[in-house]
């Protein structure tokens, strides 16, 4: 899709369709205010007459409305005025997308813009409304035989600003947000690929593939043998029961200045968790193909700072590896060591995400780092705890914890914080080793991050826990992308800081 910004009044627009926002209680927006008096009081008639209340969800369709130029009108009811926040600007934008994709219209322009979300301005109006519309058109049928384009699918869009001094800042806008949208999109269909396809070695490709379309992102790929020389009998525990190959991708992003320290960003990458020995049930297992998630949130976000050239550095690793029984997988009680000598009783091979993770997160000490952030479906337990609403936040350092709880709020994309308190550590006690890799009943979602806690004492470190958030179950199974969203805006915040 294409987007641009564009000022002008709404009826001298020549187009497929405008679009007009109107409030509860048949209130009129201003956009709405001047095809109305452009088409001697048209809109104000049907409003009067009840076609449209302006509640949330309501659309009312029009066409060859006199004296504008366009071929539709499309009012969109937002609501009450002075209730729209983040979740309902989502709202009205999907309504909008779903009622243009049978209109016939190929090219848009919105009026959307006007609507006040509080505490959000122009550029975020349009940066997420680009956000929203790509979410509601996004399908992955590339393994399907019948693609079922759509008919006359949407081409362009237009925001309208108020005026000229806005367009440079709403242009930006629409830069960021077809990047951030971009990484999103390839972090989804990375996702929603099979175990079959999407294997560590697809990953690392997927990797090297960014890196040949930036000049200033360099991806390297290690590979088991490369891993044992380092040490890292904690990875390798892992990818042992399969016959796909582990991989350990770094992507680095160097924009910045070279003395400054990179923020590191490092993604779970189980491309199929079938629990290993400790075998999951059937029901549901396919999910598991979506292990992989937070690499692809990595490989997500990289690709969107890539694009948008920002001037910092980042680092993406990947510990990707794939859980499956076999005759010389992990058994529960095998005791590993990890790269950073710590050693590891295994009592559930089914926590494998944090027996890849901490040979990553000790790996990225070599970076000298600004920051670590990881990112991992990592526990059942957080779903239980915290829904599919926000990703759950665990954190050595309280200011970089507070940041990342800012950036969720500002992309929508919200994490929440979950206490990383000394007492649980406790429960990781084992007979025969320095400790276990599960932590029994009771605070599961801590007790994963306890464990990788004494792996990252050497650097402020935060772990988000998207077992809740990176994909839907049930009749509109498929990965989000989450959270993509919230990192981008954290590096966005970074680079505004420093500025
Ligand atoms: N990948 C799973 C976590 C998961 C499960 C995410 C279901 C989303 C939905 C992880 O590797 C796992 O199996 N965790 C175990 C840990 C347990 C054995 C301590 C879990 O959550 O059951
Ligand atoms: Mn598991
Ligand atoms: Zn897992």
């Amino acid at each position: 899709m294409e987007y641009t910004v564009k000022s002008g009044n709404p009826e001298k627009q020549r187009i497929g369709c405008v679009v007009i926002p109107v409030y509860a209680s048949r209130k009129l927006s201003s956009s709405a205010k001047i095809i109305d008096k452009a088409s001697n009081g048209f809109i104000s008639n049907l409003v009067r007459r009840g076609e449209i209340e302006g509640d949330l969800g309501n659309t009312l369709l029009l066409h060859n409305v006199e004296n504008t130029l366009c071929d539709r009108v499309l009012l969109i009811g937002c609501g009450k005025e002075k209730d729209i926040n983040v979740n309902t600007f989502y709202k009205i934008n999907c309504t909008m997308v779903k009622t243009l994709q049978s209109s016939g219209a190929t090219e848009i322009a919105s009026y959307l813009t006007e609507v006040v979300v509080k505490r959000k301005d122009i550029s975020w109006k349009i940066q997420h409304s680009i956000e929203a519309i790509d979410e509601c058109l996004y399908k992955f049928n590339q393994l399907k035989s019948d693609k079922k384009e759509t008919r006359r699918p949407l081409r362009k869009f237009i925001f309208s600003v108020s005026g000229r001094g806005q367009l440079m800042q709403g242009e930006q806008a629409v830069r960021q947000g077809m990047a951030i949208s971009a990484g999103i999109h390839l972090a989804k269909d990375l996702g929603n690929l099979p175990g079959n396809m999407c294997t560590p070695t697809y990953l690392a490709n997927q990797s090297l593939k960014l890196a040949k379309q930036h000049s200033n992102v360099k991806t390297t790929v290690l590979e088991e043998k490369d891993m044992e020389k380092l040490g890292m009998g904690s990875l390798l525990s892992v990818s042992k029961g399969s016959r796909e190959p582990a991989k350990l991708i770094t992507i680095e992003y160097s924009a910045g200045d070279k003395k400054q320290a990179p923020i590191v960003f490092v993604g779970k990458g189980v491309t199929f968790d079938s629990g290993g020995i400790s075998l999951k049930p059937g029901a549901g297992m396919d999910e598991m193909k979506y292990d992989m998630c937070g690499a692809a949130s990595v490989i997500g976000v990289l690709s969107a700072c890539a694009d948008l050239q920002l001037p910092i550095n980042v680092i993406g690793v990947i510990p990707t590896v794939e859980n499956m029984p076999d005759g010389i997988a992990s058994r529960p009680g095998d005791i590993v060591t990890s790269m950073s000598g710590q050693t590891i009783e295994i009592l559930n091979t089914d926590a494998e995400g944090r027996l890849i993770l901490c040979d990553a997160l000790t790996y990225v000490e070599k970076f000298n780092p600004d920051v670590v952030i990881d990112i991992a479906t990592l526990t059942g337990a957080c779903i239980v705890a915290l829904g599919a609403h926000p990703a759950g936040l665990l954190s050595n350092h309280n200011p970089l914890a507070n940041d990342l709880l800012s950036a969720g709020q500002t992309s929508g994309d919200r994490c929440w914080q979950l206490p990383l308190w000394d007492d649980y550590q406790d429960q990781l006690k084992s007979n025969f080793a320095d400790m276990a890799n599960i932590g029994g009943k009771g605070a599961g979602t801590i007790t994963a991050a306890c464990f990788l806690s004494r792996f990252t004492k050497k650097y402020h470190w935060a772990h988000l826990d998207i077992a809740g958030v990176a994909w839907k179950s049930g009749a509109h199974k498929g990965a989000t992308g989450r959270p993509v969203g919230l990192l981008a805006q954290y590096v966005l915040d970074k680079v505004q800081a420093a500025k």
